[in-house]
């Protein structure tokens, strides 16, 4: 098809927070927008698909100013730095045509100019921003986010307070917008319709306060710069901007919008609320859908960095594949609902759908010809009992597919293929091409089997290619299969694939997994994580209490040498040293601190005790006095330190 003939398909994911390092379930909205992107691309559309940052407000100049850097370099860092977001995406293999980053000139200058566009129609105002206000905090919170009636954030009270800000008139749409949501396909899945409309639309829609004046990082407003633009409306304004839309960096806005955005469940009221009231007073088109999905959560829980259960997609990747990762994550979970993630569904989704069914039908496959015919099928081919079914079944699946896809099914179109994955595997069974093997006569039978064979994997792994890319493109490989034949066109035809074709069997493409080994290296991962999170150096909070100067020196501090340690029997903490104390009488001391040091280790060390204490009984020995240590946590674990003095200074000596 000529390139201008061809249909247009924009989609988008929504452009992400720069504030952490993104997780799995970052990974899993991208990923399938990317696998539905794909997917147009194999039918032939010409494909817009964009991603990219979130970078302005309140939340990335505090963590910026906690990490000592500036806004800009913060969000720098997270999107382009090591690991970053870009980094995330290319090891993803996500096929974005474009990535936008809302710090772009372009972006903040189209922004001014849409604000001002909607300050000049009236539907942006100036007014008065009441909330409940936190002095210290320099923020303002609703009567529903305070904590107690306090500060969310820090406890401490709040006032009533006044400022000036802009707002936009989004209570003007709220009749459109009900009848967008209720009467059209607007917003999927349909089922996402009532929470909307019964607990933002029905209760009222107010208008929204589209300025702040309480901090900078944002974009500020061209006519009154004291003022930045509210975030989401900087943000929501990305899948237009990013087209063209009031500025000159690119010139497709009227070629791709209006497009679908894809977006979580929790954004849901963002996109199909404020967003399409936002291009009504625009007079823009609205988008053509916007799909809301479901969560990856984790025991039926969110995911969290202070949970420390945030799923890094780098060390999944890198365990099991980037191809393995990615299907694990649209075959497993209904696009739109939420799913529970855990490694052990991982393993099992891999080891069975990926390294049982298809590796299996491949490697069995490609195996069969070669050893049977030298790896060319011969011309000469029988058709017998069975085949009907299994043809029938392959010819039908492409439409059976993308039924499911156009309706944004993943989970369900990969389920059509696997399906045929899976009758072709008994197809195997029901022509025992081993049995047919041994008579000569049956060669004919024995190649049109294999040949079925060969175009059921063809046209199965067509089908995946939006879910599987790399992979799919080495079973094409060994399958013998050359682009003419692996196009959509060609995975609605049985039978393309050469009479003689020639395989290449290769290495497994899904190696099974050692599911127990596998999930022991992911635990000692997790919890060498969870320990790296905590913070490096913790401290014993200092006294609240004074001591008085002559109480202090009471204590009697002594250089002491060990002469001897050695572990208590019979405990597994205590030690027992034999110290010079430069009396001329051996001292004896206790110490619980067997966890930090091997005795022999401190024989010969100048240490630092205290010595007028009352002595003391432990496990039936005689302690008397107590050595001193530095104590403090790192990651989460405790640490101790003896305190060691200079060798030179003699047994007995005083410390003052
Ligand atoms: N910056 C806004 C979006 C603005 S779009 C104009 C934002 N960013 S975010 O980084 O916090 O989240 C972006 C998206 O990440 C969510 O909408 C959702 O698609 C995805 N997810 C974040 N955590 C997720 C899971 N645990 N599971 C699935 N998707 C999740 O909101």
């Amino acid at each position: 098809m000529c390139e201008k003939c061809k249909d247009t398909f924009y989609i988008t994911t929504p452009i992400y927070y720069p504030s952490d390092k993104l997780h799995i379930g970052h990974a899993y909205c991208t990923v399938a927008t990317d696998a539905i992107a794909r997917y147009h691309r194999l039918k032939g559309e010409d494909v817009m698909f964009l991603t990219g940052t979130d970078e302005h407000g309140q939340k990335i100049e505090e963590k910026a100013k906690a990490a000592g850097v500036t806004p800009q370099e913060f969000v720098d860092n997270i999107v382009t730095g090591p690991k970053g977001i870009l980094d995330l995406w290319k090891l993803m293999n996500i096929s974005n045509d474009r990535f936008i980053r809302t710090t772009d000139d372009y972006h903040v200058a189209a922004v001014q100019r849409i604000f001002k566009k909607m300050y000049d129609s009236g539907d942006i105002y100036k007014g008065t921003y009441k909330g409940k206000y936190c002095t210290p905090c320099e923020s303002f919170w609703t009567e529903s986010q305070l904590k107690d009636g306090c500060c969310p954030d820090c406890g401490r009270p709040v006032v009533d307070a006044e400022e000036e800000a802009y707002f936009f008139r989004l209570s003007k749409y709220a009749s459109r917008i009900r009848d967008l949501l209720v009467n059209t396909d607007f917003l999927q899945p349909k089922s996402r319709v009532n929470e909307m409309v019964k607990n933002f639309i029905d209760p009222g829609l107010e208008d929204l306060c589209v300025s702040r004046t309480s901090f900078t990082w944002g974009i500020p407003v061209t006519f009154d710069p004291k003022h930045v633009v509210y975030v989401w409306l900087d943000a929501l304004t990305n899948y237009i901007t990013a087209l063209g839309y009031e500025n000159d960096r690119y010139h497709d806005y009227k070629k791709y919008w209006p497009g679908i955005n894809i977006v979580g469940k929790e954004i849901v009221r963002f996109h199909s609320i404020i967003w399409p009231a936002m291009l009504m007073s625009l007079g823009e088109p609205l988008p053509k859908h916007v799909y809301g999905h479901g969560w990856l959560v984790i025991d039926g829980g969110k995911m969290s960095k202070s949970k420390g259960n945030v799923v890094d997609p780098y060390v999944l990747a890198e365990m099991f594949g980037v191809d393995a990762l990615r299907f694990f994550l649209l075959r497993t979970f209904p696009f739109g609902s939420d799913g529970n993630f855990s490694n052990e569904l991982l393993i099992n989704t891999i080891n069975i759908d990926l390294a049982n069914d298809l590796g299996n039908l491949v490697s069995r496959t490609t195996a069969m010809v070669e050893k049977y015919f030298g790896g060319t099928l011969p011309a000469e081919k029988q058709a017998g009992e069975f085949d009907d079914d299994l043809i029938a079944m392959l010819s039908g699946l492409r439409g059976r597919y993308m039924d499911q896809m156009e309706k944004f099914q993943l989970q369900n179109g990969l389920d059509e293929v696997f399906k045929c994955i899976q009758r072709a595997n008994k197809y195997i069974d029901e022509t025992m091409p081993w049995a047919l093997a041994k008579d000569e006569a049956k060669k004919p039978r024995l190649a049109a089997v294999l040949y079925n064979l060969l175009e059921s994997v063809r046209i199965c792994t067509t089908l995946l290619l939006p879910f599987m890319p790399e992979s799919c493109a080495k079973i094409f490989a060994q399958i013998g299969a050359g682009a003419d034949v692996t196009t959509w066109d060609a995975a609605g035809k049985w039978g393309v694939l050469p009479q003689t074709v020639t395989v290449h069997k290769g290495e497994a493409i899904f190696p099974r997994i050692d599911a127990q080994a596998a999930l022991a290296q992911l635990d000692a991962l997790h919890e060498a994580q969870k320990k790296a999170a905590l913070p490096a150096v913790e401290l014993e909070p200092y006294a609240e209490e004074t001591v008085d100067f002559d109480t202090f020196c009471k204590s009697d501090f002594r250089a002491v040498k060990v002469k001897a340690c050695e572990a208590v029997k019979k405990s597994d903490k205590l030690l027992k040293f034999t110290l010079d104390d430069g009396t001329g009488t051996d001292r004896q001391i206790l110490s619980g601190i067997h966890k930090f040091y091997e005795p022999e280790a401190l024989v010969g060390k100048t240490l630092v005790a205290i010595v007028n204490l009352p002595p003391r009984k432990m496990m039936g020995l005689e302690s008397c006095g107590m050595l001193l240590s530095a104590v403090h946590t790192e990651h989460g674990e405790e640490k101790l330190n003896l305190i060691m003095v200079d060798d030179k200074i003699p047994a007995g000596a005083k410390l003052c």
